[in-house]
């Protein structure tokens, strides 16, 4: 199965690299298509890079490893997304981390949702920091990735790409308890970078 990521950043170039190591093919789309290919050329010769619009046309499962506010401006180039799923990654911070700037009542990945009405959005992966996405950076250890999503078929696809990672993927519930998941990435950020546990941490649900 042929993946796209959207954005060469820290999320994306770790993404690139881990599914490239897995049986999935990676296609990496750039509003730069020069970084993606130099990316990809980088990665190996398996994986593929370009523009935006080239990405989403390949692949059926496009992660979107951009800020949130940069979503809305993405699927305005990414042409018909209809019945693709699509993966939001995102934690909608402010510019200095300190705080949300969606929530309560809506998410990120909700927005993301009315803004491609015909794909499927996921909300996966956004409690996990960039340096352990890959395996290599969490050995002995089994984090979870909380996965939301209103599709059936679509949370599978992004819970079985979590597995192929070496994730736990755990059934997070409908599109709407995104608005639930992203303060819990939101606090993941807090330990991380202002209370010193630093950015090898995760949350983990515990079933006592
Ligand atoms: N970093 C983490 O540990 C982490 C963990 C979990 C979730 N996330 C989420 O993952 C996403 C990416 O984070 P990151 O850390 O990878 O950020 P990053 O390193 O700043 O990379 C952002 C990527 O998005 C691209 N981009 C920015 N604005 C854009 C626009 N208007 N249109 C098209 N592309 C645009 C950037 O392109 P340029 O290079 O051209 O600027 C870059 O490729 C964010 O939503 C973040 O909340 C991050």
């Amino acid at each position: 199965m042929k993946v796209a990521i959207i954005g060469t950043g820290n999320i994306g170039a770790a993404y690139a690299r881990a599914l490239a190591q897995t049986p999935y093919e990676v296609v990496i789309g750039d509003r730069d298509p020069g970084k993606a290919a130099a990316l990809a050329q980088e990665i190996g010769a398996q994986v593929e890079g370009g523009g935006i619009a080239a990405a989403f046309k390949l692949a059926d499962l496009v992660i979107l490893a951009v800020p949130y506010q940069a979503t809305a401006g993405v699927l305005a180039q990414a042409g018909d997304v209809k019945g693709k799923v699509l993966v939001d990654v995102s934690n909608p911070v402010s510019a200095d981390f300190k705080d949300l700037v969606v929530g309560l009542t809506t998410s990120a990945a909700e927005e993301t949702q009315v803004a491609a009405p015909g794909a499927h959005v996921v909300k996966a992966f956004n409690t996990i920091f960039a340096g352990l996405v890959a395996a290599q950076a969490r050995e002995g250890r089994k984090l979870q990735v909380f996965v939301a999503g209103d599709d059936p078929g679509a949370t599978a696809q992004v819970r079985a790409l979590a597995q192929a990672l070496g994730f736990v993927a755990v059934d997070a519930g409908p599109l709407r308890n995104s608005r639930f998941l992203e303060p819990v990435g939101m606090m993941n950020i807090q330990f991380g970078f202002f209370l010193g546990a630093g950015p090898a941490t995760a949350p983990s649900w515990a079933h006592a």
